[in-house]
């Protein structure tokens, strides 16, 4: 066990029985349904995202002190932009001041920021506050906080391709070196591990364009908890509940 074993967190963790030996090394969560929790409270969508983010925090700061190397989050799809200009300037502020107010807390308890996608798509101010981060965190080697923006599975894909068919063209790869962890180095994950534990919110049961490539063997959790309403409670119970799934890789039980 690690030195927070005092941590309210931890505590939880502890008494809910969690098996600190056995841990996911990669937790990737889908936060879905921002949008109904604000609806059924009859509220603008925006105050559904906002009292998300406030789930970001607390589920950053549970992993955190419970001892779990990676997480990701996926907070912005390429298909996100899509959606209303007044919705997509909110996410953005939003993703700013929480970017902006996490730093130092981050820088604290040695969490590294890093931010995975299409970040030239987002517009400079969000960037820099992006960068500003990820520059003063990289030296931490706690947990890994990856944050998927303008993230999606197929143009992950579609960029690898593009990079290896290049080193191909121009004699830097031959076609016979293309293995399994050639690919997985050259997607926007090449420093994370695979995750071990997907979990998504709000019912809906699709991977919506997140990881393809990287969740071949990870463990799938649904729970029908819209993101707003996700407890630290919740979360030790998918974690304890990820320690009794049997996984065996396409093998057969020993
Ligand atoms: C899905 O809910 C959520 C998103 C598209 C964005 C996630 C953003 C946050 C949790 C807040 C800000 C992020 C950070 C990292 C601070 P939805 O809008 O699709 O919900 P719905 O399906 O109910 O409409």
């Amino acid at each position: 066990m690690n030195s927070n074993a005092s941590s309210l967190a931890e505590k939880a963790a502890i008494d809910a029985g969690l098996d600190f030996s056995r841990l996911p090394v990669h937790v990737a969560i889908i936060m879905d349904g921002n949008g109904r929790w604000a609806k059924k409270r009859r509220l603008n969508r925006i105050k559904g995202h906002e009292k998300g983010a406030e789930t970001v925090r607390m589920v950053l700061r549970t992993f955190r002190k419970i001892g779990i190397p990676n997480l990701t989050l996926f907070a912005f799809s390429t298909e996100n932009w899509q959606r209303p200009k007044t919705e997509v300037a909110a996410l953005m502020r939003l993703l700013k001041k929480f970017l902006l107010s996490e730093e130092q807390e981050m820088i604290e308890n040695n969490i590294r920021l890093n931010a995975i996608g299409q970040l030239e798509r987002f517009p400079e101010d969000v960037q820099k506050s992006i960068q500003k981060v990820m520059g003063s965190t990289e030296q931490n080697d706690g947990l890994l906080l990856s944050i998927a923006l303008s993230y999606g599975g197929r143009a992950d894909i579609q960029k690898m391709v593009y990079d290896i068919a290049a080193k191909v063209k121009t004699g830097k790869i031959d076609p016979a070196e293309i293995t399994p962890e050639l690919i997985s180095n050259h997607l926007y994950t090449r420093s994370v591990p695979d995750p071990d534990l997907l979990i998504r919110t709000s019912g809906e049961m699709r991977i919506s364009n997140f990881y393809l490539w990287q969740i071949a063997y990870t463990e799938l959790y649904m729970t029908k908890t819209l993101w707003p309403d996700f407890s630290k409670e919740e979360c030790i119970g998918i974690l304890k509940e990820y320690q009794q799934r049997n996984r065996r890789y396409g093998n057969i039980e020993e």
